[in-house]
């Protein structure tokens, strides 16, 4: 989280090599969920309507930046692309298995639906 204690935390003192950009993001990313964590235990432990809304809309945000970042990840690094590939893979697999549909809706957001129930 915040480390203003130290002015110098974000200096980096050379351009950062592909390998090293890499694991920055990583961290970045690593940034953004704990963001994420930490405005949502502040929206669950208030009942102030207006700070429950502002900071709920500033946790989507984070989560959007998430997004962004693992789509900079998955083009930085294919390789890692294909192991969230196989992982993603596995998961809906086991969808299937659990006779759970993911579909695709129009603006691209995967959906799930439990599966037709007709003739059982
Ligand atoms: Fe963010």
């Amino acid at each position: 989280m915040a480390s203003f204690a130290n002015p110098f935390t974000g200096v980096v003192p050379r351009k950062m090599t592909r390998e090293e950009l890499i694991q920055a993001i990583r961290l970045d990313i690593a940034g953004e969920l704990e963001a994420i964590f930490i405005y949502d235990a502040h929206v669950q432990a208030t009942d102030d309507p207006v700070a429950k809304k502002v900071i709920a809309d500033i946790r989507d945000e984070e989560k959007a930046h998430v997004g962004e970042l693992m789509s900079l990840l998955r083009h930085l690094d294919p390789e890692e692309a294909e192991h969230f590939a196989e992982g993603e893979d596995e998961v809906r697999e086991m969808l299937e298995q659990l006779n759970i549909v993911e579909k695709k809706s129009p603006s691209g957001k995967f959906e799930s639906t439990i599966g037709s129930l007709i003739g059982k």
